[in-house]
């Protein structure tokens, strides 16, 4: 029977282990551009069986809070190869989380100003970013009013990702995951309360909310082979301003045939429903399957020698435990994340927590 410990063969990439490193922004690219820290700060985590990285713009219209890289110009892509280059040298298996915020984002963190675009016209009431003030300076601000996306700028959309998985294999990832949550762009097109338009992209029909997701599906797979593309997706957790709606679980299903249909490499879910949901959603996807969402050691354990996944994902206890593999292994405490180094800042909160051995030690 598996474990947490014992070995997954993802799309012919062997990972030593189930436990993956869950993409988390760390904003820590205040030009756009991953540098040496994010690359020790990776390196650092090596041992995962997998690392997902945090959200990745693949273009300036993209990109949705301050600091957080791109994927998108020569010199992302060389800042990311240090990354990449860091990570393989420790024994570590990386893939880019590919990310575009769609409504969710400000003038401020877009080229010249521009609008945030969406599938309508319509505001995340209440939502806020971290973004720019007025005079330039870090605040915390609301997010624009989106223009409507037309055909052509949904094919921009779509021309983006394939780029930005061109650029992932040449910055020597070993593949990418598409960012269908957090109510972010595609999640946007999905959701039936909000994408009320009339084309053949929105509306009540379910093929026509999920139409741009696997259209930009397709597109990374023709370009970089369906062996390294995942997609993260998380039902029910109507973040960003988004909410119920009607055949709610029946679209989360239709995702996941659709994608079956496909043989992508995995199917990454986080903030799912009801436990009977979480298995119809595995069974009717059929390939690798990873969770994520408050697990520990324990209930990770127990999903995967279930069945419920082959792969669980850590966030949190990532942050403050680089060595999180050895202490499973072990059965050593886990150490606790500041929340105040979470997003932004320097080495502190960041690349400063130790292996337990060497903690132990210096105790
Ligand atoms: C996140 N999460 C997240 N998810 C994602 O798909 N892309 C991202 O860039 C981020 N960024 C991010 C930053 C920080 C600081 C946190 C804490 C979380 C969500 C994350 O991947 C995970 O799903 C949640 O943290 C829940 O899992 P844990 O932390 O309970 O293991």
């Amino acid at each position: 029977m598996p474990t947490l410990l014992s070995p997954f063969d993802l799309g012919g990439l062997a990972l030593p282990n189930r436990v993956v490193m869950a993409p988390m922004t760390r904003a820590r690219s205040p030009d756009t551009v991953p540098g040496q820290s994010m690359a020790r700060y990776y390196a650092q985590r090596a041992s995962a069986g997998l690392i997902i990285t945090e959200s990745t713009q693949v273009s300036a219209q993209g990109r949705g809070q301050r600091d957080t890289p791109g994927i998108h110009t020569a010199a992302q892509i060389a800042g990311w190869r240090t990354v990449t280059d860091a990570v393989h040298r420790a024994g570590g298996r990386i893939v880019v989380q590919l990310w575009h915020a769609g409504r969710l984002s400000h003038g401020r963190l877009l080229p010249a100003g521009q609008a945030p675009v969406g599938p309508v016209a319509g505001a995340a009431d209440g939502a806020t970013v971290h973004g720019y003030g007025p005079d330039g300076t870090p605040a915390q601000v609301p997010v624009a009013t989106p223009l409507a996306l037309d055909l052509a700028g949904m094919h921009r959309v779509i021309a983006e990702f394939r780029e930005a998985a061109r650029n992932a294999v040449a910055a020597g990832f070993d593949g990418v995951e598409l960012h269908a949550g957090n109510g972010f762009l595609f999640e946007q097109f999905i959701n039936a309360g909000l994408n009320t338009r009339e084309d053949t992209y929105g509306g009540a029909p379910i093929a026509n909310r999920l139409r741009l997701l696997l259209e930009t599906v397709d597109a990374v797979v023709d370009a970089i082979g369906r062996a390294r593309v995942g997609v993260r997706i998380t039902p029910f957790g109507h973040l960003g301003g988004l909410g119920p709606f009607d055949a709610e679980k029946a679209t989360w299903l239709g995702l996941a045939g659709a994608l079956c249909q496909r043989r992508i490499a995995y199917l990454h879910a986080s903030d799912l429903g009801p436990a009977a949901f979480q298995r119809d959603l595995r069974k009717t996807f059929g390939g690798a399957f990873m969770l994520a969402g408050g697990y520990t050691p324990a209930s990770a354990s127990a999903a995967i020698a279930a069945g419920a996944a082959d792969l669980v994902a850590f966030g949190r206890p990532y942050i403050a435990n680089p060595d999180l593999v050895a202490r499973i292994r072990h059965d050593w405490p886990l150490a606790e994340a500041g929340k105040e180094a979470f997003y932004g800042g320097g080495e502190r909160g960041y690349t400063d927590y130790p292996p337990y051995s060497a903690s132990r030690t210096a105790a």
